[in-house]
């Protein structure tokens, strides 16, 4: 990421969004009409050129290197969301929303908001450019607080003491797409503050699978070697049984650890290519009070 600038993956992931709502196939995955509203002029190009191939192509997610990151991405997120739809059932629930990008699940959830919290946490530059989109397109936003962060400088407790994060109150706790930028050591130290951060926590967490770091994996390589010239570099990678020892030693009980491409195989229309498996996991743990 360079300094002071907003994320280009976070844009790019409301591009993936956009490109699937309007798309037949994308659509039936993911439909979000405010994504559109945080692509940038740089991202419009690639937007375009997505839109044309698409246009002739309405099944390109299934091929080439598109097929590895975007619909991936936009199974991973479909995943959270009903996730996060599910658990608004639950009165007073609060949900930490880390490294939230552009992340519109407050737009498209915003009814269903009540007595819930949704709390984002970024770095400043990527959240300053999204108040100043929401601030021009809607007139409040009730219910949803952001606070600046480097999770590599500061602790999420530290950043939320003083905020309305309360921590007697059942947390959910979202963390898509952001892993892959800390180091190993970071992570754990994140998870294992986020274990205690409130009296109950679930939290859903993406990582990258090691294959994915293969030399010989050019479709990954193809794929990862974009988000380097956008400064953000994948720096971890999990097999999912280090992913359930690192859980285990955080005493937080393992809901789900499953690879990325089972939430993919769901959509019939779409068939997934087969350089995909092993390209990343995700996983559900609660503290299990
Ligand atoms: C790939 S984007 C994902 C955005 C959003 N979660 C989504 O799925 O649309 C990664 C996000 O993580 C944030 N991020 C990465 N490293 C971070 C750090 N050290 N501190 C705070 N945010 C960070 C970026 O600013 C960006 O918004």
């Amino acid at each position: 990421m360079k300094q002071g600038k907003a994320s280009k993956t976070a844009e790019l992931s409301a591009m993936i969004r956009t490109l699937a709502t309007k798309n037949k196939f994308g659509k039936l995955v993911f439909n979000d009409p405010y994504s559109r509203l945080f692509i940038g002029n740089k991202t419009r190009f690639i937007y375009i050129l997505n839109r044309i191939n698409s246009f002739f192509n309405p099944s390109f997610w299934c091929k080439g290197m598109n097929s590895v990151g975007y619909l991936l991405s936009l199974c991973r997120h479909r995943f959270i969301y009903d996730i996060m739809i599910q658990d608004l059932q639950i009165e007073n629930t609060q949900f930490l929303i880390i490294g939230a990008g552009y992340d519109t699940s407050y737009l498209l959830l915003k009814d269903q908001i009540k007595s819930h919290k949704i709390i984002e946490l970024d770095f400043p530059a990527t959240q300053q450019r999204k108040k100043k989109i929401l601030h021009k397109h809607f007139n409040e936003t009730p219910n949803l607080y952001f606070y600046e962060i480097d999770l590599k400088q500061r602790s999420i407790r530290n950043t939320l003491n003083d905020s309305i994060f309360d921590k007697n109150l059942y947390t959910v706790i979202i963390i898509e797409g952001v892993l892959s930028y800390l180091t190993k050591p970071e992570i754990e130290e994140l998870i294992k503050e986020l274990s205690t951060i409130s009296r109950k926590v679930k939290i859903i967490a993406d990582y990258r699978k090691p294959e994915l770091n293969e030399e010989k994996n050019t479709t990954a390589k193809t794929w990862t070697r974009s988000f380097s010239e956008y400064h953000e570099k994948y720096v971890s990678f999990y097999t999912e049984e280090e992913i359930d020892i690192l859980l285990k030693n955080l005493n937080l009980s393992t809901e789900q650890n499953r690879d990325l491409l089972d939430l993919w195989i769901t959509h019939e229309q779409l068939k997934p290519n087969k350089n995909l498996t092993d390209f990343g996991g995700i996983f559900v743990a609660t503290n299990g009070i």
